[in-house]
């Protein structure tokens, strides 16, 4: 898959198996959830992060309760195991991959003769999303390389790799197969403050794989692209608006706004399950605001005024007017708007 990350997610033994997102670049640590109350915290917390791997864990926190719950009768079972899927939920409200991925466990369950039935069914279909995850990512690879130009620099935001899906990454799968393909030159990854998933993850994740990335300071970009240093910008998104206004890591649209002044192509790449059908455009997506201290210290340590007032919007929303490709696992929707976005809903899984 990707052969310097280990898996972001996994089944073990009957827990969870993650990788602890909040101890890299300076360790490489394992993280079992023994139950859902484990998955939930870590989700919220971060220690996993990115919207498809926050999907695919939520589904194996359905498949722990239900799991729990397994030598009950069917009904109070299930009940349980709806409570758990509410819990999930109110972790973080921006990815809909964890919504549909909730939702799609427990419906797995449907038609289960017992409580152990529906508990094994709901394992079988957080497996199949995991491997269905990395099948798409390495669609949407293929797919975006090919829109890349020869011996290109691309910069991307945040984390959109291995570390935030099943595996291979949506913008960072987009650079793995333009690496394969010989045409990556230079990625440039923003460092990607407050949380700094670029300098600490991406930069980490590409070094691993011995992809060329050079990591700069937020406030670069539009500079790079002023020098003539960026060919095009590739990032990933956490939930699209039926018509193709995308919500991503804060400051992506900012980079939109500089890629759009300079000329330069500006990619979102997604599977699928990242769209959220029911909303019409990105100013209804709900936005997380997280904890002002993620501003004002780092490492624990304070570097602002006691006192000072802090806005701390985890995403932002990039009009689809400065996209000028959403790259799915099942095709380019170029210059994206509400038809295209629906052509390719129309179109065969
Ligand atoms: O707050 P995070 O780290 O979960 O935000 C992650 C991002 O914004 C990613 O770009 C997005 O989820 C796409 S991951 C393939």
């Amino acid at each position: 898959m990707s052969p310097g990350v280990p898996p972001t997610v996994e089944w073990r033994d009957g827990s969870v198996r993650i990788v602890d997102q909040r101890r890299l670049p300076f360790e490489l640590v394992m993280l079992d959830l023994p139950d859902v109350t484990a998955v939930a915290d870590a989700i919220r917390d971060m220690a996993v992060r990115g919207a498809p791997a926050i999907g695919c864990t939520a589904a194996f926190g359905v498949a722990l309760a239900a799991r729990a719950a397994r030598d009950l009768p069917l009904q109070e079972a299930m009940h349980l195991v709806g409570s758990a899927c509410a819990a999930l939920k109110a972790t973080r409200p921006t990815a809909v991959n964890l919504f549909h991925a909730v939702d799609a466990a427990f419906e797995a369950a449907s038609g289960a003769s017992s409580a152990s039935d529906a508990a094994d069914r709901i394992l079988a279909a957080a497996q199949r999303m995991l491997a269905e995850d990395v099948d798409a990512n390495r669609a949407i690879g293929e797919a975006g390389a090919a829109l890349l130009p020869e011996s290109c620099s691309v910069l991307t935001h945040c984390n959109a790799g291995a570390l935030a899906t099943a595996g291979y990454g949506t913008a960072l799968g987009i650079l793995r197969a333009a690496h394969v393909h010989g045409k990556l030159r230079m990625v440039y990854a923003d460092e990607t403050r407050p949380r700094l998933q670029g300098m600490q993850l991406t930069a980490w994740e590409l070094m691993q794989d011995g992809l060329p990335v050079t990591v700069i300071p937020d406030g670069a970009a539009a500079a790079l692209m002023a020098a003539g240093r960026v060919h095009a910008v590739v990032v990933g998104a956490d939930r699209i608006a039926s018509n193709g206004d995308a919500a991503n890591k804060i400051g992506t649209y900012a980079v939109a706004i500089a890629a759009h002044h300079h000329g330069i192509p500006f990619y979102v790449a997604a599977p699928t399950t990242t769209i959220d059908w029911s909303i019409g455009e990105g100013a209804h997506i709900p936005i997380e605001e997280r904890a002002t201290s993620e501003v004002t210290e780092v490492r624990g340590m304070r570097i602002a005024p006691e006192g000072v007032r802090v806005w701390n919007p985890a995403f932002d929303v990039t009009p689809a007017a400065l996209i000028s490709a959403i790259v799915t696992e099942r095709g380019v929707i170029k210059s994206p708007s509400a038809s295209r976005m629906q052509a390719i809903r129309d179109s065969q899984p």
